[in-house]
């Protein structure tokens, strides 16, 4: 280990982050009583520009008026190259209940985008008395937010969580691509005469699990646009997971079993780690650094890792 210590990212369950427009509040209820560990309230994207104005009323009201529950409770604003952004903020932290947890910043290209809003939000707190201090968690949706990646997430105490968004991302990067993650259909190499797909997300995917885990933040997958394909959705959530990442997305209440699901450490996988820990103990008061676990390897480092999935399976049991 260097001798600066890897800070943990907050000890709370981030497997699935349901999305819903503002400027629908028929489903907040829904939203509320979903089992999504993190809510994400949106005025950006999903949320035209004539409703931009109603919709920021209607997630004031909300999140005061709702029950959320013991879910975190995040607003995505608008970018900052947008004309909506300020009033965004300004609005909610004037207007909104202490029940709001986070800020979700969008597109954010460099760490005076955060430094912009931190120094915005830092301001009305302290106007208006706001004892719980707002989080914030971003998007990376862009060339210059995976270039500048760790800069961004140095960028602020307030940032907690980091998301990559794909759609956006591979417009930016100028990548031939339409779905929002998952397979792409001409990212694929060929060995006798037979196609192997490959996974044009990955080196985004770890970019961002490594600026984080140097910073002590929650790694997310963003969206995966087929909510009709659930192995898909699967099949993207679990090389996620094996990424690093805690959680995914939800663009529809069907994807949200699936990611509890697949960023839940398995009863088996726990129960292996355990066994490994077991395995170790044994080594270790026999004055042995190394042992054998069903025929392989496994030493100090196996230690960690078991750890790893023991660590997140009773944290989420815990909360
Ligand atoms: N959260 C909670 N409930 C939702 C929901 C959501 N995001 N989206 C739909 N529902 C509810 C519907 O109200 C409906 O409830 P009912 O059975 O009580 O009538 C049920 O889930 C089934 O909905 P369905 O008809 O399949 O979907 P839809 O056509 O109403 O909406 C979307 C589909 C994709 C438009 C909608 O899910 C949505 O807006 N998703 C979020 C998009 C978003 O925020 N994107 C920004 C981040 S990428
Ligand atoms: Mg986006």
């Amino acid at each position: 280990m260097s001798f600066r210590i890897q800070p943990a990212a907050p000890a709370r369950p981030n497997r699935c982050q349901l999305f819903g427009p503002g400027s629908r509040p028929a489903i907040f209820e829904k939203m509320a009583a979903s089992a999504a560990d993190v809510i994400n309230l949106d005025l950006e994207d999903a949320v035209a520009p004539t409703d931009k104005e109603t919709a920021r009323a209607n997630i004031i009201q909300a999140i005061s008026d709702v029950d959320w529950g013991t879910k975190t409770l995040s607003v995505r604003i608008n970018g900052l190259d947008t004309p909506y952004w300020y009033r965004d903020v300004v609005d909610l932290l004037e207007q909104a209940g202490e029940r709001l947890d986070q800020i979700m910043i969008p597109k954010v290209g460099c760490a005076g985008d955060i430094y912009a809003v931190d120094a915005l939000v830092t301001a009305i707190e302290a106007a208006k008395g706001r004892t719980k201090k707002i989080d914030f968690e971003v998007i990376i949706e862009s060339a210059a937010g995976i270039a500048h990646v760790e800069e961004i997430a140095a960028a602020s105490p307030r940032l907690v969580a980091m998301s990559l968004g794909a759609a956006d991302f591979a417009a930016s990067m100028g990548m031939q691509t339409t779905g929002i993650g998952g397979t792409q259909e001409d990212y694929y190499m060929i060995r006798e005469a037979q196609k192997y797909w490959s996974d044009p997300w990955h080196w985004a995917h770890t970019a961002i699990v490594a600026a984080c885990r140097t910073h002590g933040i929650l790694p997310v997958d963003g969206p995966f646009g087929d909510f009709s394909d659930d192995e898909g959705f699967r099949a993207q959530a679990r090389r996620s997971a094996t990424l690093g990442m805690v959680g995914k997305w939800a663009i529809h209440p069907k994807q949200i079993a699936l990611a509890n699901e697949v960023f839940t450490p398995s009863e088996a996988a726990v129960t292996e780690a355990r066994e490994i820990l077991a395995a170790m103990e044994e080594a270790k008061a026999k004055g042995e650094g190394a042992t054998v676990y069903k025929g392989r390897l496994v030493d100090i480092a196996s230690i960690k890792q078991a750890e790893v999935i023991v660590r997140q399976s009773e944290m989420i049991a815990n909360a």
